[in-house]
């Protein structure tokens, strides 16, 4: 699915000698490449602030944490998603109000947004799923006036640019809090867990390094009940590398999946990504629907030595750790019908004639 040595080869060199860096300093903890490191993503992102920790689910945690919610106060999340998403509501005693996905972007379905929205609900998780943006603009203006936070999980849009003529920038910077994962296969993906959390505004930004630092501004004085969630400095000094390539691995992402799409529209049952108008996309993954065929498919390709990947063959409102009651037929279909291709910096055009070629064999 992913080709990380491949990548890593072709910047070596860079890697090496940051590693080397930071092994000769010893400053494995919040070493000064921590703080480049979010400086750089902040220029990046044309955001305020980047506060580093240890990986995307806790970067969410602390996110919520940092709203001072009640328990039983209610946030909204997509019902296909990751797990990480609606884990850390539940998990800091809020109440999850899961709801139905786009059929066609996969993103959160804003409707059902504002059918599910009551004198609870205090945030919205949407999810910028698979490397496109949710309808951020529309939530916005369903949240407009009232005291309700909207946190962007960007683990999978790292890079994306959101523009609906009346709001733009990166995701992850578009409202209060954004979220992002640095596990290895993500478009910007370290050697192990990182993560980072996104914001504009100077409060917020404070709570979020607090929480993340045992609740403490000044070492061994603990205004709050926080944790330890820290990005790692050799991640960091890794991102740092890899943070200057994010857009020319976007570029590479959107070639191969433009290839993709003329190879493989037109055949049998498949549906090939649709992007919504007020986003672009960085094509975390390449999914396809391909209907009632899609277990057949990934069998098959399967034994002609193409790996595929499910996400996600259970939305949230089944999983026997939620089990919500609701109509959420959207994802029920998706994770039904829904296969990833192999989507990474380093594929080839004979990679993708290879596997376009066993697709259509399948449907022949
Ligand atoms: C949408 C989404 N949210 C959150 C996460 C959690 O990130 P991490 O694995 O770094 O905790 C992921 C990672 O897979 C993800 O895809």
């Amino acid at each position: 699915m992913v080709d990380l040595h491949g990548q890593y080869l072709k910047m070596k060199k860079e890697v090496d000698a940051a590693i080397q860096q930071v092994l000769d300093s010893t400053a494995f903890i919040n070493g000064p490449q921590v703080k480049e490191f979010c400086g750089n993503l902040a220029s990046y992102l044309n955001a305020k602030h980047v506060i580093g920790c240890a990986n995307g689910t806790d970067a969410l945690q602390i996110a919520l944490m940092a709203l001072d919610l009640q328990p039983g106060d209610e946030v909204i999340s997509p019902d296909f998603t990751f797990i990480a998403t609606v884990e850390v509501i539940s998990l800091l005693k809020l109440k999850p109000v899961i709801v139905d996905v786009d059929p066609d972007t996969f993103t959160i379905n804003t409707d059902q947004v504002r059918k599910a929205i009551t004198k609870k609900t205090r945030a919205i998780i949407p999810v910028h799923l698979y490397g496109q943006c949710a309808n951020i603009g529309e939530l916005k203006s369903i949240v407009a006036g009232q005291k309700i936070a909207i946190i962007e999980d960007t683990a999978q849009a790292l890079g994306a640019n959101f523009n609906n003529g009346k709001i733009s920038g990166k995701a992850g910077t578009l409202c209060e809090i954004g979220c992002t994962s640095f596990f290895p296969s993500k478009n910007l993906g370290a050697y192990g867990d990182g993560g980072a959390m996104i914001t504009n505004d100077d409060g917020i930004a404070e709570r979020l390094h607090s929480i993340a630092n045992h609740g403490a501004k000044v070492k061994y004085y603990h205004d709050e009940i926080g944790v330890n969630s820290r990005l790692d400095t050799l991640q960091a000094a890794i991102l740092n590398v890899k943070l200057r390539y994010l857009d020319q691995y976007a570029s590479a992402r959107r070639k191969a999946a433009e290839y993709y799409n003329n190879r493989l529209s037109g055949i049998g049952k498949i549906t090939t990504p649709v992007i919504a108008t007020y986003t672009d996309h960085v094509f975390h993954q390449y999914t396809i629907k391909c209907g009632d065929k899609r277990d057949s498919l990934k069998k098959y390709l399967q034994e002609k030595g193409i790996p595929t990947m499910i996400y996600y063959p259970l939305p949230m409102h089944a999983q026997k750790a939620f089990q919500a009651k609701g109509d959420f037929r959207v994802s029920d279909m998706l994770s039904g019908s829904v296969i990833s291709l192999p989507m990474h910096t380093e594929l080839t055009t004979p990679e993708q004639d290879y596997i376009c070629n066993t697709i259509k064999d399948f449907f022949s």
